[in-house]
């Protein structure tokens, strides 16, 4: 406990970093797909109220936490209370399972950055492109063992700064990237501006308890929330920074990014498919399908197409280094093994769990638990019912044990503001439990098919 611990120097040096490690495929992957799945308007304006309110909350709360005790997630929940002991327990499993599966999509978006650097763009273009990809049973791995690889090379060396200083200068120019890829679509392409209504104006006949059970989940994986990772990044801010202001900092750009990410991908497919409900409803292969053919009939598609994967691939490898940057420091501290094994068995157990989840696009396409494929199923366990069941935790030991002026005055400290500290109050304490309790059940019920949601 008394080691010490290296800080950033700065907000705007944690702000970056705590960015730079949210900002990545859950932003520009995963928030089109539910968006354009769970009602367009109506998912984007739950998401954006959640974010101010519930994300903002418990951000404020883990970080603040982290500050506090000076550690990581396991211990912290451990040192605040025994009880919760439990929690940190969880945090550590969560990475550990998301680990492998992000990946295999990293590993997609590596084969589509190959495809448009070698002047494929007609060929992904095709509708069944993608899923004649991933429906090959070595094809994906090859392409996941590789980015899985990398990233297990870059932890292993240490090399993550370096990584990361490229990466923080890509992050503006995949920025501009999203705008003009947007701007295209929306402007040039026919059909587009129905998809720009459905994705900007709530209609609330598309609204279902779904909607916001995806929202949450979404919150907390595009965020980086509800798995201790906002602790460990609050033990090493130093104390005069703001959280209150950092947290600002952090939501605007992750949910910046998810917007955008949602206006260049949503339009297209109207544009291509009319908005049929199968179109909007594919799930993790929305992006796959739909950004080839829009770089295949713009000026300049190859190139722009070739540049933006790699941007994506730069956001999907800072985010899977971060990752396994976790599990590994918790193997190394819990089970006490060198970093060079800890590494490595990471790498050994992620390629197997990862393994899994390719082989159910392909060869166990048949399998489903749950209703669901291996992925999907990876991805339902750790953001629909792990990471609910620690968000809550978090909210009942801040909100009752510790109560919340202990949050308020870590935030408060060197004369920083903590201007919504009522509503924070009021979140953490009864407004966050009330609707994770709600969608912790109402999940878990709809997975067992116990009631259609
Ligand atoms: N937020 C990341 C994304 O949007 C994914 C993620 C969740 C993550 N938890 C994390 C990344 C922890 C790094 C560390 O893609």
């Amino acid at each position: 406990m008394n080691e010490k611990r290296s800080s950033f120097t700065g907000k705007i040096g944690f702000v970056l970093a705590a960015a730079g490690s949210a900002v990545g495929l859950g932003n520009i992957w995963r928030f089109p797909y539910l968006a354009a799945k769970y009602g367009g308007g109506v998912f984007l304006l739950t998401y954006i109220i959640l974010a101010v309110t519930f994300g903002f909350s418990l951000m404020m709360a883990e970080i603040a936490i982290g500050r506090k005790t000076g550690l990581s997630a396991i211990a912290a929940y451990k040192t605040l209370d025994k009880r919760f002991d439990f929690a940190g327990w969880i945090t550590a499993l969560i990475p550990i399972i998301i680990t492998p599966y992000y990946s295999v999509i990293g590993g997609w978006v590596l084969k589509y950055l190959v495809g448009f650097l070698s002047g494929e763009v007609a060929a992904m273009a095709e509708d069944s492109y993608f899923d004649s990809f991933i429906g090959m049973s070595w094809e994906p791995l090859i392409w996941f063992a590789v980015f899985i690889g990398v990233t297990a090379l870059t932890v292993l060396f240490g090399v993550q700064k370096g990584v990361e200083k490229v990466s923080k200068y890509m992050m503006p120019v995949l920025v501009v990237l999203t705008i003009v890829i947007s701007l295209y679509t929306i402007f040039v392409m026919p059909g587009a501006l129905e998809g720009v209504k459905y994705y900007l104006m709530p209609d609330f006949s598309h609204f279902s308890v779904m909607t916001v059970v995806a929202a949450m989940g979404q919150l907390f994986y595009s965020m980086s929330l509800a798995m201790g990772i906002m602790i460990t990044f609050g033990s090493y801010m130093k104390k005069d920074i703001s959280i209150e202001g950092s947290v600002g900092h952090i939501e605007i750009f992750d949910t910046g990014v998810a917007f955008l990410s949602g206006l260049m991908i949503i339009p297209a497919v109207f544009a291509f498919s009319g908005g049929d409900e199968s179109a909007l409803g594919q799930g993790p292969g929305l992006m796959f399908v739909t950004l080839p053919k829009v770089f295949n009939v713009m000026p300049g598609g190859t190139v722009i197409g070739a540049a933006f994967f790699i941007m994506v691939f730069l956001a999907a490898l800072t985010s899977a280094i971060s990752l396994m940057e976790t599990v590994v420091s918790i193997l190394q501290d819990k089970l006490h093994l060198g970093r060079k094994t800890a590494v490595i068995s990471v790498l050994i157990f992620s390629l197997l769990l990862g393994a899994v989840s390719s082989f159910g696009y392909s060869i166990w396409a048949d399998v489903k638990i749950l209703g669901m494929q291996f992925l999907d199923l990876f991805d339902f366990v750790s953001n629909s019912v792990m990471m609910p069941i620690v968000a809550l935790a978090t909210c009942l030991l801040v909100g009752f044990v510790l109560k919340p002026h202990v949050v308020i005055e870590e935030a408060e400290l060197e004369g920083n503001k903590f201007k919504r500290k009522k509503l924070f109050s009021v979140v953490i304490r009864y407004i966050a439990p009330a609707c994770i309790l709600l969608i912790l059940v109402s999940s878990v019920l709809n997975a067992y098919g116990i009631i259609k949601i």
